[in-house]
């Protein structure tokens, strides 16, 4: 710290008369004893309604939060008079510098107890340097790319005093209707396990007291994507083995690699609000995991109790939310109305506000925002940091790592940068840049996002005169004359690139589609222009697996392209002209049609299966206009070089449980460039006390190889790999036989098969 700063804090500290407590700051997550001894001081002189505030938080005043329905509109002068008093604990997504600093002064200098604010955000995919969306990364199926970018994230959010990420949202999405899948990691636990992990560590460094660490909020707990219907804030009706073999496996991982917020749900299951549920928020964040941070409600959640028919008002409400768990309210102000008198009364025992204010306290602590209220609040103002050029690389490399190839017939990908193809770049999303970013861009930088004919146009340099660039139509209503024009353009050309797919509006927090395929605008544009004969390359922007038909499915090149962030333009381009081979897999498995969602590729077999061999065979489990596969399924993905899988060996064929099995498969690079493969491990036991997915993904590993070379890939499987939750709900692993891929997706792969024994 800054001599004459730590000098003035001392003496704002002295004159409080609060200990100066640089000293007793603890490095390591583990509270230390003064720390402790810290917080108990403090809330023995507490009031009701300072302790209240300290579990109270609120959106910036004065203005519409982006993203966030108003409610409770505050102005200023109060939100000054709020902090003063001691009435509330932080602030959220109030952007810009100056005002936290103004804020931060008055909690540290002017409040009874200068206790500091804490700041947070919905930091979700970069702060200022905008990355891929979550979902989007979650292709590369590389999480230490996640954690780079959360690092980043965390780096340019903490310059601009943001300490708490409302990140990473690890809630699993089975059904494409759903607007916010791609917040999150796709279908399966253990890939969301692995990337929950990775951005917990990315956004809160190696010690959370680092200046440059912001808290991460693993959301929204829980189930909150098994939304019924797909539909956003709907009711998730599913079963105790289900939420807990599923949905809360990403918490857990994110809780172990240090999380220490949690944020509740929306949602209701079975009849309990999330945000009012014991059995989750005590019994299984405390009870069973041992959480020691705090839970923060979602937006408004513990004032919706009472439009869930959970409680009568608003009293009631805040009484059930604090109860179950809840630790601190956001945004409707229920806290700090309702808890002084609910303790008052007796209603609410002081040893579980003590117990709430004692979690938040911590994490305030732990932050080092005592030590150093100030710290990250007193650099430029956002718009004359220089960005780092670093981060700027780091978004192209993640934006092409989040790439998936879906086809490429007759090669038609990589198209040469030189000669004389002219490419005829068509589509709503081929000029422009706002829709490329995906939701939750908040603080936007300085850098001006790449547009997909910036990119193509930089890509192809002096011979960029190749290339054309027509609308076509708009996202979701035809342009007058634009088929024409665009159909003229496809003509003149050797090669189109449809850019095509969702706007940013369609997906994200209350964006659900019931149709989950193209607007009919675009699939005419496509229509139209396939008809040209021309070979088309698709680039799909989209925040979901979508059903693709007609002339999109049936393009020669499909590359799915998300929402890429900031340098969508050069990325795409990258992909586009063979600079980079494409890498991703798909986290989300694409069904044939909308009518098939919830699809998931791990789901039961039911007894009746629809054979593989006969996949129209009556009085088994499939529709009668659709057969069970995905168009494309999870874990799929291609590159420019193609890739052999052979000899799968396992060390045994009978294996002890609590022994381990090791596995070594080859995989060879049969193509003429650089191959990056997902060698992808999936499990299934064929009979159990519980009936298990007809495969589960167990473990995977990213690797390069050579033109012509082989790889020999080990994996091991052990008891972590096979237990499974039994009818009493604890983990058990049970004899019998299991099936083992090594596998390019969740739908191939080379299949071996071992017995479990007893001994
Ligand atoms: C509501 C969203 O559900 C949540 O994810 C977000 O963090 C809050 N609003 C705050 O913006």
């Amino acid at each position: 710290m800054h001599v004459r700063k730590a000098a003035v804090l001392a003496l704002v500290l002295s004159a409080l008369s609060l200990p100066a407590i640089a000293a007793s700051v603890p490095k390591s997550l583990q509270p230390s004893d003064a720390a402790e001894a810290r917080i108990e001081s403090l809330i023995a002189r507490m009031t009701l309604q300072e302790k209240a505030g300290q579990l109270s938080l609120y959106g910036p005043a004065d203005i519409n939060t982006p993203n966030n329905p108003q409610a409770g509109w505050r102005n200023g002068l109060q939100e000054t008079e709020d902090v003063r008093t001691g009435r509330l604990t932080g602030l959220f997504n109030n952007a810009g510098l100056e005002g936290k600093r103004r804020l931060q002064q008055v909690a540290v200098r002017e409040s009874r107890l200068g206790i500091p604010l804490i700041f947070g955000a919905d930091v979700i995919h970069g702060f200022r340097t905008i990355f891929p969306m979550p979902l989007a990364e979650a292709s590369s199926w590389e999480p230490a790319l996640a954690e780079r970018t959360a690092r980043a994230a965390a780096v340019e959010a903490t310059a601009d005093g943001f300490r708490w990420t409302f990140a990473p949202m690890v809630d699993i999405a089975r059904d494409a209707r759903w607007g916010r899948g791609l917040e999150g990691v796709g279908e399966d636990p253990y890939l969301a396990r692995q990337f929950a992990t990775a951005r917990v560590r990315g956004f809160q460094g190696s010690n959370l007291a680092n200046a440059d660490s912001m808290l991460a909020t693993p959301k929204h707990f829980a189930a909150y994507g098994a939304a019924e219907g797909g539909l956003d804030y709907n009711t998730s009706e599913l079963s105790e083995r289900t939420l807990r073999e599923v949905y809360l496996p990403p918490f857990r991982a994110a809780l172990d690699a240090g999380a220490l917020s949690v944020m509740s749900a929306f949602n209701e299951i079975g009849g309990v609000p999330s945000t009012a549920n014991p059995a989750l928020l005590t019994g299984v964040l405390r009870d069973e995991w041992k959480f020691k941070g705090f839970v923060v409600s979602d937006y408004t959640a513990d004032e919706e109790l009472i439009e869930h028919g959970h409680a009568a008002n608003a009293r009631e409400a805040a009484k059930l939310a604090f109860m179950a768990g809840t630790d601190m309210s956001m945004q409707s102000g229920l806290y700090i109305r309702h808890l002084p008198d609910l303790v008052a009364s007796g209603e609410v025992p002081m040893a579980r506000l003590d117990e709430a204010v004692r979690r938040v306290l911590r994490v305030k602590l732990k932050l080092g925002l005592f030590d150093d209220p100030m710290r990250g609040l007193d650099g430029p103002p956002a718009d004359q940091r220089v960005e780092n050029p670093e981060f700027i690389a780091l978004a192209r490399e993640s934006a092409r790592r989040s790439i998936v190839m879906l086809k490429n017939e007759g090669q038609l990908l990589p198209l040469a940068k030189t000669g004389p193809q002219k490419i005829a770049l068509i589509g709503p999303f081929a000029e422009g840049t706002k829709d490329l970013m995906g939701s939750w861009s908040l603080f936007p930088g300085q850098s001006a996002p790449v547009g997909i004919d910036e990119g193509l146009h930089a890509a192809l340099g002096t011979e960029a005169s190749r290339l054309t660039v027509t609308r076509g139509a708009n996202v979701e209503s035809p342009l007058p004359g634009g088929i024409e024009t665009a159909v003229a353009a496809a003509r003149d050309a050797d090669v189109v690139v449809l850019a095509i797919g969702e706007s940013q509006k369609m997906s994200g927090e209350s964006r659900s589609r019931s149709d989950i395929g193209l607007p009919q605008a675009q699939q005419d544009l496509a229509e139209a222009v396939a008809a040209t004969g021309k070979p088309v390359v698709v680039l799909l922007s989209n925040g979901r697996a979508m059903a693709l038909k007609g002339a999109v499915r049936d393009a020669r090149t499909i590359l799915v392209t998300w929402f890429l962030g900031v340098q969508t333009g050069h990325a795409i381009a990258d992909v586009v002209f063979g600079d980079f081979n494409p890498s991703g897999r798909l986290p989300v498995s694409f069904p044939q049609t909308a009518g098939q969602v919830p699809y998931y590729y791990a789901h039961k077999r039911t007894g009746r299966p629809s054979p593989e061999s006969a996949p129209g065979t009556a009085f088994k489990t499939r529709y009668l206009d659709a057969t069970n596969e995905a168009l494309y399924p999870f874990g799929f993905g291609i590159g420019y070089a193609s890739v052999r899988y052979d000899q799968v060996e396992l060390s045994t064929d009978r294996l002890a449980i609590g022994n381990t099995l090791r596995v070594r498969a080859t995989v060879t690079n049969t193509g003429t460039r650089e191959a990056e493969e997902v060698v992808q491990l999936y499990l299934a036991q064929r009979a159990a006390s519980v009936t298990r997915p007809v495969r589960e993904l167990k473990n995977f590993r990213k690797v390069r190889i050579a033109p012509g070379a082989s790889e020999v890939i080990e994996f091991t499987v052990g008891n972590d790999d096979l237990q499974f939750l039994g009818r009493d709900m604890k983990p058990v692993v049970e004899p019998g036989e299991v099936d083992l891929w090594i596998a390019p997706s969740a739908a191939d792969g080379i299949r071996k098969r071992f017995v479990l024994t007893r001994e």
